[in-house]
């Protein structure tokens, strides 16, 4: 193994791994703008609710008011008691749990990353598992992996539907079987609630088979929920009906499904409140040892005592949340319409059961043999390759580990203009 002078072998591993730094920095400095730099890069890969951003920005500018304890620590890492209960509140106006949350079920650290990286130091041992479905948000293999070494195992539905409740726990089944035959130890199951990137919600059913699955398992359930409220209607009658978001913490009589003890919520402001940059997750738990295991690392991953200003005065508004969420999702109803029409007016498909999330999973397949290669997933590389050289970028199916190449994830929760713009380049690195 080779040494390093400077670094231990943990940190030489890490310096020595692919850097997605040096691959993002190019791109994210030199992103598009209309005005400013118009040939720049439109980055359809980062999934933000970029037309919501001006009104956050316009709320903090004119609306809050940093106190000399903004900038003290204040409370603590564990973000401040305000901050929990405006987030309890919101969350039982919204999610309706069956059981009202408290401030104290909440821990809140700087996003659900930092949680997801939490939770793989303290359920997991190095070399456990966790299981995802294919396709995947990518970046739980960072977010668990990179420093707690959790193995992200996923899990295959070919046909089957992954969001009925036998397709589901089929799949799942067949991968935690298939990868303690071969070693690894299934800790845990983290299920995207909606899913992104195929943006459907899961029916009751399915949550509550899951739940059984995991208690005779005895595997954690973590249901990640953080575009709970970024859900849009499509205007379209010929649209098959799909089942609306319902958290997991509305399913009735929970504790005759599964212990306590083993399911959790991650939710956060990232998405349905377009913060990204607020650096702002939560995590629900009943589990009182994970809470306390948490808390304990929590002082790694604070929240700044101006985030947290920021984010108590958003949830404490009601009525300016109400009308935030009212016209966040009229506006991705709005994007992901207009998306789709161009879609089909090129003859694209797409995956027509998505009503949640800033994207669409978007199937490129028919463009793999023109791609000259004889492996489709180097002709679905070749194809990231001319979008890049076209000034655009897209998840490839590949990094989100689809169970087939030739997709790709297309965020479209963009201003009308930058939103043709980068479908134009798209399309054009498509010869189409
Ligand atoms: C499903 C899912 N979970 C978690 C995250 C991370 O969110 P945060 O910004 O709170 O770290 C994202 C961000 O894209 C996501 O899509």
């Amino acid at each position: 193994m080779a040494e390093s002078f400077t670094l231990s072998p943990r940190g030489l591993a890490l310096a020595s791994q692919p850097s997605f730094r040096a691959f993002a920095t190019p791109v994210l400095q030199n992103l598009y703008d209309r005005t400013n730099s118009p040939n720049g890069n439109i980055n359809m890969g980062a999934a933000e609710n970029y037309p919501m951003l001006q009104s956050v920005a316009d709320f903090t500018n004119s609306r809050v008011k940093a106190t000399p304890n903004s900038f003290s620590y204040d409370e603590g890492a564990w973000g401040s008691l305000r901050l929990r209960a405006a987030m309890a509140r919101h969350m039982n106006r919204f999610f309706e749990p069956v059981e009202e949350i408290k401030p104290d079920d909440l821990l809140v650290a700087n996003g659900c990353m930092s949680l997801c990286e939490m939770l793989g130091f303290s359920i997991f041992s190095p070399g456990h598992g966790i299981l995802l479905s294919r396709p995947c948000y990518s970046a739980f293999e960072s977010d668990f992996g990179t420093r707690a070494g959790v193995k992200c195992v996923y899990a295959s539905f070919n046909s089957e539907d992954q969001f009925s409740p036998n397709g589901a726990v089929k799949g799942y089944e067949q991968a935690l079987e298939q990868a303690e035959s071969e070693g690894t130890k299934i800790r845990a199951l983290l299920l995207c609630h909606p899913h992104n990137p195929l943006g459907q919600c899961y029916p009751a059913e399915t949550l509550i088979e899951l739940m059984r699955f995991c208690n005779q398992r005895g595997i954690h359930l973590i249901s990640d929920e953080i575009y709970a409220l970024s859900t849009y209607e499509i205007n379209d009658p010929n649209a098959a009906p799909t089942v609306p978001f319902r958290s997991i913490l509305t399913i009735p009589n929970i504790v005759s499904h599964i212990d306590p003890a083993l399911l959790h919520v991650l939710y956060g402001m990232s998405k349905d409140l377009a913060a990204g940059g607020l650096r702002i997750g939560t995590f629900y738990t009943r589990n009182s040892e994970l809470w306390r295991c948490l808390s304990a690392m929590n002082q790694f991953h604070w929240v700044p005592g101006p985030a947290d200003a920021i984010a108590t005065a958003m949830l404490e508004d009601e009525a300016w949340i109400d009308g935030f969420i009212a016209q966040s999702r009229q506006k991705l109803g709005e994007t992901s319409a207009l998306a789709r029409e161009m879609l089909r007016e090129k003859g694209i498909p797409f995956w027509e059961g998505s009503r949640a999330g800033f994207f669409l999973w978007v199937d490129l397949r028919a463009w793999l043999v023109k791609m000259g290669k004889q492996d489709p997933w180097a002709a679905e590389r070749a194809i990231n390759d001319a979008f890049a050289k076209a000034g655009v970028y897209l998840t490839s199916g590949e990094s989100m580990r689809a169970e087939e190449a030739g997709w790709f994830r297309i965020v479209t929760s963009f201003d009308e203009e930058t939103l043709k713009r980068g479908m134009g380049r798209v399309f054009k690195a498509l010869g189409i």
